[in-house]
């Protein structure tokens, strides 16, 4: 089975290579047709996992002033990866996002066949956009928020929040990548398509995880609770706070550990790399 991860140099790319160490990681514009068909006619890859996007640096306030560099990752790239995948019957994973709602939809969560709800900043925008269309074809489409895990990486949420001096007290999903790349394995196994939340079950925000953290890894640690209407005081675009269901990905037979304890997991192996 030959793999290829697009966008392999990246946070999240380098798990799906690590998880996948055979696979190819071609170094290609995916908004460039004449290069992604050279490659994929070269290398015939019988499954691509699309890593490749603009998340923006140091975060997402970058897209706001980036936005033709934006789109054509995250907009004319992805789809481009789309048709020439189709085109060709390769398998397509696409790692899309879940920052594309607001709010928890009642207490349900939002399901994958919700239409998108928030347009905040233009990272989500574009995020909506091409999870609105790659929907509407046989490709599986993964929606996660919040990465972590119980690494030193500075990507990773809790490494991220730990630096911050206030932390936002809004309930969110978040998604423990070790629980993520054991998902999407198990989907890719059954060659299933369509959208699919990979979120762990329950609901904490993330200065609830700094209050983990201050128990479990450093007693010493100083931050302070930000509240949503306080949000612009430290960043220049919104940001989406959202709950999504973990329903569809249930029923397919695939569990998610809840989220607390995933946290909790993950802040244990970090006070174990703290102590060395
Ligand atoms: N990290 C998160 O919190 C998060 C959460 C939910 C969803 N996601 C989604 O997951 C995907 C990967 O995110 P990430 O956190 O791994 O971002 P990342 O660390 O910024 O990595 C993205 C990678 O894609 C590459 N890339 C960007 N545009 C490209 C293009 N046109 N052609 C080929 N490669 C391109 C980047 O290279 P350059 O650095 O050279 O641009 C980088 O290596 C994104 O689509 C993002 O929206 C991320």
């Amino acid at each position: 089975m030959k793999i290829c991860i697009l966008g392999s140099g990246g946070f999240l790319g380098g798990y799906f290579k690590e998880k996948y160490p055979d696979a190819q990681t071609p170094k290609l514009d995916i908004a460039d047709q004449t290069a992604l068909i050279a490659y994929l006619d070269a290398e015939k890859p019988d499954i691509v996992i699309n890593c490749a996007g603009k998340t923006g640096r140091p975060n997402v306030d970058w897209c706001e002033d980036h936005k033709p560099e934006t789109v054509r990752s995250n907009v004319t790239g992805a789809l481009m990866v789309m048709e020439e995948c189709l085109n060709r019957h390769i398998y397509l994973v696409h790692i899309g996002s879940g920052c594309i709602y607001q709010g928890d939809n009642g207490g349900k969560g939002w399901a994958e066949t919700d239409p998108p709800n928030y347009f905040g900043s233009f990272y989500s925008r574009t995020k909506a956009w091409s999870d609105e269309i790659l929907s509407e074809f046989p490709v599986l489409n993964i929606r996660l928020r919040m990465p972590f895990d119980g690494t030193a990486s500075p990507r990773n949420l809790i490494m991220k929040l730990a630096k911050y001096g206030r932390v936002l007290d809004e309930p969110n999903s978040l998604t423990n990548m070790p629980d993520l790349l054991n998902a999407v394995a198990q989907l890719m196994e059954k060659r299933l398509t369509g959208t699919f939340n990979i979120v762990n079950p329950g609901v904490i925000s993330p200065f609830e995880v700094m209050e983990m953290y201050k128990e479990i890894v450093d007693p010493a640690h100083v931050f302070e609770r930000l509240t949503v209407d306080h949000l612009g005081e430290v960043a220049k675009t919104g940001r989406s706070n959202c709950i999504l269901s973990g329903e569809k990905l249930r029923k397919a037979g695939i569990e998610m550990p809840d989220v607390r304890e995933a946290v909790k997991n993950a802040l244990v192996e970090l006070r174990g790399i703290d102590e060395k």
